[in-house]
């Protein structure tokens, strides 16, 4: 168990496609772990490998629906319905920005043991499949902002 360091935008990595798993492995295992742990102490909904420095496709989801996602390798098979909301990335910290998602996705990936799976997501699990999905081809959600990117901290105060 440990925290890995997040990635901000600025890096390289972030920016770089990334590849295929082709074998679970104790180091991937590991990984994944660790992205969970780095995922709950940012307070995250979701994490991309990228995201730790990993230019593999893992993602790690958690959206408070009482699942641990993981998704290896995912591909967005269908998607459907539009939603407008405010979306932010552990990546981008302390910036929050409106964008535009399907409503509905149904994503196939493999799982942590390498079994082929199918995720279907509505609302805020939807997004969160499209967000992280981006990851891994080395795009941000701010490449999709409308309006301006904003500030949390203005928000609060
Ligand atoms: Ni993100």
């Amino acid at each position: 168990m440990a925290i890995r360091q997040i990635r901000t935008m600025g890096d390289e990595i972030l920016t770089k496609e990334c590849k295929p798993v082709k074998e679970m492995t104790p180091r991937l295992r590991e990984l994944i772990e660790d992205m969970f742990d780095t995922l709950y102490e940012a307070n995250g909904a979701g994490l991309a490998a990228p995201q730790v420095g990993i230019l593999k496709q893992i993602v790690v989801m958690d959206v408070d629906d009482g699942n641990q996602y993981v998704m290896i390798n995912p591909e967005i098979i269908e998607q459907s319905g539009s939603q407008t909301g405010t979306e932010g990335c552990l990546s981008v910290p302390g910036k929050y920005g409106t964008v535009t998602r399907p409503d509905h996705v149904i994503v196939k990936a493999l799982d942590e043991n390498m079994e082929p799976i199918q995720i279907e997501g509505e609302g805020l699990l939807a997004r969160c499949i499209c967000h992280e999905c981006e990851h891994l081809h080395g795009h941000l959600y701010v490449e999709r902002v409308e309006g301006e990117l904003m500030d949390t901290e203005a928000e609060e105060e």
